[in-house]
């Protein structure tokens, strides 16, 4: 790329509280924010590009959008409005499963909040879309205003389109922003880096450019008789920091905490620090990690979130650029390269000063996961479909489309095993809506063509003897990442077991809504573009 990389400065993007104050005491807030169409200069020698943008106008709207930060335990209503102009500015492929309003006029959105425990009819269904002004809307659309009760754990959510075979290109265009649930009583006593200044998001994401400065999207799929625009990932090579192709930060040597979200389509990072500066991980996903752990790298499958304190006081050089080196697609595709490799440049102060934040040995104690409450156990099988001359043409989850009837129904507030059994070359992160899971441990496939071939006539992993072939070497899970999580990696070749929890942890609330309402959740790969063409799969709550 001919950018010039630490031009810009690292945004601050807006903040917006999620509650109100009366009196002294925290009260339920109701907000309306919208997405726009805008123009958004993501680097200081790139023309302003066109993007969709969440905001509470058209003037004040970022990529990504406003921080919502709520309150533990007070409600949030959020009423989505969708002002997007009636074509989309990127190409889009009406050959995989779309919403497609029946006057082909407007772009379909609907908002998920990715790591939220809340009702099914405020979950964002990929049928639940809407174009603007609500003219026409999805088969599963229920409401206009979205509750979200924030009686969970505190941490890091994000918000993002979700709308049937759009999501890929949605967020491309700019449909993404942070969320975080605080919880006051738990978190002041950790005394770790808070306030603007120490507290920072890093929302991470590849693009390519035109030089006129819009994005790329290609127009043409890797199987055009198939699928006219559809490919199976979507890389690009400027890496975007809020809203900043490779920005600079200033910093003080003192710690500061980074909310690291990987909002890209199908990019793995694995990040690190070229003056070997290390994270100290305090989170994972949505929840907290009972006590930190530092690690040299952080690897983050799109959508997967790391909560690290870094601490610039150790630092022996006054610069530090924070680097990637994953393949792409991961694990085992092109090696990064100059562009590619490199997010970030931080700007350390010479002056030591004194740090009143601290990293304490007990962060929070979530209940471990207990294997005798398990209900229920699944195989659940990754496929790739391919053509005959080779190229993907979509993908699948236990051999179904989107649409075939419900097979995941778990009972409220029960836990399963699910046994995820990636057939595929590629690793997937699976993301599962409501449930909070413990990745137990992933096992490799022996004679992984043989199973393979009884899975693609049986599609029952019982029946061709799954306990057979699931012999091979085990990975441990790394430590940071043995606590609660929404999304993880699903090695090729391999069984992950995971625990899956369809109730609260951390909260003394039990349901407060009908957990069997319309139209339920969903769980799904989240490299968006095999998300979209079709590896998405409905669940369905049950009392
Ligand atoms: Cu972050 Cu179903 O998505
Ligand atoms: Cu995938």
């Amino acid at each position: 790329s001919v950018l010039e990389m630490f031009v810009d400065e690292l945004p601050y993007m807006p903040k917006i509280q999620g509650f109100d104050v009366v009196n002294g005491s925290p009260k339920a807030k109701s907000l309306t924010i919208g997405m726009f169409e805008k123009k958004w200069k993501f680097h200081r020698d790139l023309p302003p590009t066109p993007v969709f943008a969440y905001g509470t106008s058209s003037l004040t709207a970022t990529v990504p959008g406003p921080t919502i930060e709520a309150l533990h335990g007070i409600d949030t209503y959020v009423t989505w409005q969708n002002y997007l102009p009636s074509k989309h500015i990127l190409p889009w492929d009406p050959t995989i499963p779309t919403a497609i309003p029946a006057t082909k006029n407007g772009v379909p959105t609907v908002v998920h909040l990715h790591g939220g425990i809340h009702e099914p009819a405020s979950d964002g269904n990929a049928n639940s879309w809407f174009t603007a002004e609500f003219e026409e809307k999805g088969p599963t659309w229920y409401k206009k205003t979205y509750h979200y009760d924030n009686n969970q754990h505190p941490g890091n959510l994000w918000y993002h389109d979700h709308a049937l075979g759009l999501t890929r290109v949605n967020l491309l265009a700019g449909l993404i922003g942070a969320y975080v649930v605080r919880h006051p009583e738990v978190e002041g006593p950790l005394k770790l880096p808070s306030g603007d200044e120490f507290d920072r998001h890093l929302f991470v994401f590849d693009r390519i450019f035109y030089t006129d400065g819009s994005i790329y999207m290609n127009s043409t799929g890797n199987n055009p008789f198939i699928h006219p625009q559809w490919r199976p990932e979507y890389f690009g090579n400027v890496i975007i920091v809020n809203g900043k192709a490779w920005p600079k930060m200033m910093v003080r040597r003192r710690k500061y905490r980074f909310r690291v979200i990987n909002a890209s389509n199908a990019r793995f990072f694995r990040f690190f620090f070229t003056n070997g500066l290390k994270f100290i991980h305090v989170g994972a996903d949505s929840a907290y990690l009972g006590e930190p752990i530092v690690t040299n790298e952080t690897l983050l499958a799109p959508s997967e979130i790391a909560d690290v304190i870094v601490d610039f006081s150790t630092s022996k050089t006054d610069e530090a650029i924070l680097a990637n080196d994953a393949p792409y697609p991961y694990p085992s595709g092109n090696p990064v390269n100059e562009s590619n490799g490199k997010v970030m440049k931080f700007i350390i102060n010479k002056n030591q000063e004194v740090d009143t934040w601290q990293v304490p040995n007990k962060l929070i104690q979530y209940p471990s996961p207990d294997l005798s409450s398990v209900s229920q156990t699944r195989y659940i099988a990754m496929y790739e479909y391919t053509s005959k001359s080779g190229e993907p043409t979509h993908l699948y989850i236990n051999g179904k489309p989107f649409d075939a009837p419900v097979t995941e129904t778990p009972k409220a507030g029960t836990s399963e095993i699910w046994n995820v059994i990636n057939l595929t070359g590629d690793n997937h992160p699976l993301h599962i809506h409501l449930g909070l899971f413990t990745v137990l441990d992933q096992t490799e496939l022996v004679n992984e063509a043989e199973f393979k071939g009884c899975m693609l006539n049986n599609n029952d992993a019982i029946k061709c003897q799954i306990n057979k072939y699931a012999v091979g070497k085990k990975i441990e899970v790394a430590a940071h990442e043995k606590g609660w999580k929404n999304v993880y990696k699903m090695m090729p070749g391999y069984v992950t077991k995971i625990l899956v929890r369809f109730s609260y942890i951390h909260s003394n609330t039990s349901y407060s809504f009908d957990p069997t309402a319309q139209p339920g959740y969903l769980y799904h790969c989240h490299m968006l573009d095999h998300e979209d063409n079709e590896m998405i799969r409905p669940i369905k709550l049950i009392k």
